[in-house]
């Protein structure tokens, strides 16, 4: 997997904001829009507020784009502290100027009876836009994308997930400190519509990435860590500061 090694996470987060951009700016162009899969947690911060800088100062507008998010708690009301639609409008979209009803995020409040539809009709807005043109990655301590967790398939759909224990113990931190607050499952992307993505990106940064990453980059492709998967993509990037590169050979 090409990788690219940073001295500190804000040098690398521009570039890759840049190529997010550059992205937008050439689909405009062409008149297209420009689908972006999005990511939350702490990682892609500093590409959100690179992306906000870029649209206040340099004119860059988000009216052609049309986002998809990872995940969602389940279950997760829109409005809480910790749902991933608050995380969103606070981190980018309440700072440009993309359309409210170009940016998707998974429904974590509706009936469990329904997210079978729900998932089903969120690949398939997807495919109706010509799929992902880029697709932006964090990573789990455990290998995970998306809240695609250990064992997950490179086949799996759009679905509802049972979160492993290290994931939910690296969020209670967002919950109070308290694991039992934590949701016990996710709606998630599919490892299948993060391959089809035209274009992938994967951040890590920190000590705490550094195994999962080399074990990405230098071992055998497993159901084990889901992030290896991404050595079958043909237009990968990972982009990694020094602490997350410790582990490579
Ligand atoms: C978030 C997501 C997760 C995170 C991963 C890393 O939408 O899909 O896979 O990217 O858990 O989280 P951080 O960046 O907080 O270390």
């Amino acid at each position: 997997i090409p990788t690219r090694i940073f001295l500190d996470p804000k040098d690398a987060s521009k570039s890759v904001a840049k190529e997010i951009a550059d992205l937008i700016r050439s689909k405009a162009s062409e008149g297209k829009m420009c689908v972006l899969g999005l990511a939350t947690g702490s990682s892609p911060k500093t590409v959100y507020s690179e992306l906000i800088r870029m649209h206040k100062e340099e004119g860059l507008s988000f009216k052609n784009v049309i986002s998809f998010n990872l995940d969602e708690y389940y279950p997760m009301e829109q409005d809480a502290l910790q749902s991933y639609w608050r995380f969103m409008r606070e981190q980018l979209f309440d700072h440009v100027d993309i359309p409210k009803e170009n940016y998707f995020i998974p429904f974590g409040d509706i009936p469990q009876s329904e997210i079978g539809e729900f998932c089903k009709s969120y690949e398939a807005k997807i495919d109706s836009l010509g799929g992902l043109d880029f697709q932006l990655l964090g990573i789990g301590g455990n290998g995970h994308i998306g809240f695609n967790e250990p064992g997950s398939l490179i086949n799996s759909r759009t679905r509802l997930m049972m979160l492993d224990h290290s994931t939910r113990v690296a969020a209670t931190m967002d919950f109070g400190g308290e694991l039992i607050k934590v949701p016990k499952k996710a709606i998630t992307l599919g490892v299948s519509k993060i391959m089809q993505a035209k274009r992938v990106v994967l951040l890590a940064w920190g000590e705490r990435k550094s195994q999962m990453i080399a074990d990405a980059v230098e071992g055998s492709v497993s159901e084990h860590n889901p992030s290896s998967y991404l050595q079958t993509h043909s237009n990968v990037l990972f982009v990694v500061d020094q602490a997350a590169a410790s582990d490579l050979k």
